[in-house]
């Protein structure tokens, strides 16, 4: 997995992130709810993208900065920043080392459906401590580790009950998506829940609270098998 994948698919990335209710609708209010009141914090968006949600930290009074790996996602990210200036700094930089960000300087880390793009999570674990405060809290959203597996389908039995057929859960690696999205365009790493969850206590994190959102209105219509089966976990920790 590299830059490149995303510099290729930038315009139409940001452009599939508004026509896709997933972000706003789910994603926005669960990381809302994990990360609670940012007024005054400093955050730091691990590859961030084109920014979208480092500005709704922005728009609550957080400083932020953002990382990312693709040039072309930050130059959209530069593009709305100008458009609607709020003070958000991005930066190029790969968020398995974030050389350009100082020890300790972080009340909180957010990267947001990324994890899965980058191969080395361990090294993204470690950063994020690195670059947060003692106490600090990292929350991150991936597209859900048990059900969204390589070969996993939606199939519907006999009696018309919606079911997700999952297996290959234990081979991890890379793999691609043949259903269309951000995944068939690039790819994602698949790793199993307890590779997420021990690579997080390794990097000496606590975990408080998990959520796996149920699909409602538009996304539901959409993904009507999600009203039964999660899509996306979010994890919140804090530093030790
Ligand atoms: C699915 S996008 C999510 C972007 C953004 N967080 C969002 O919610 O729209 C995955 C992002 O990970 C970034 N990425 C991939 N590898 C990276 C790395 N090693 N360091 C920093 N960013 C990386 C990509 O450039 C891309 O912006």
């Amino acid at each position: 997995m590299n830059d490149a994948l995303y510099d290729d698919i930038a315009e139409w990335y940001d452009k599939y992130l508004h026509e896709n209710p997933l972000y706003y609708d789910i994603v926005l209010p669960c990381l809302l709810k994990l990360i609670g009141d940012v007024q005054d914090q400093i955050v730091c968006d691990l590859a961030c993208g084109q920014g979208w949600f480092a500005r709704e930290l922005a728009r609550r009074r957080a400083t932020v900065t953002g990382i990312d790996i693709a040039d072309r996602l930050l130059a959209l990210a530069r593009q709305y920043e100008d458009r609607e200036p709020q003070g958000i700094v991005y930066q190029q930089d790969d968020a398995q080392s974030a050389s350009s960000l100082p020890n300790a300087s972080f009340d909180g880390v957010v990267s947001v459906l990324a994890l899965m793009d980058i191969p080395d999570l361990q090294a993204v674990f470690q950063t994020a401590r690195r670059i947060l405060k003692s106490g600090g809290w990292l929350v991150f959203a991936i597209t859900h580790p048990c059900f969204e597996v390589p070969h996993a389908q939606w199939l519907t039995t006999d009696n018309d009950q919606i079911t997700r057929a999952v297996r290959g859960y234990f081979s991890e690696g890379n793999w691609k998506s043949e259903q269309g999205g951000v995944r068939s365009r690039v790819g994602a790493h698949h790793r199993t829940l307890s590779t997420y969850l021990n690579a997080l206590a390794t990097a000496n994190f606590a975990l408080e609270r998990m959520m796996e959102p149920i699909a409602t209105g538009k996304r539901a219509e959409q993904v009507p098998g999600n009203r039964e089966v999660p899509s996306l976990l979010l994890v919140r920790a804090h530093a030790l």
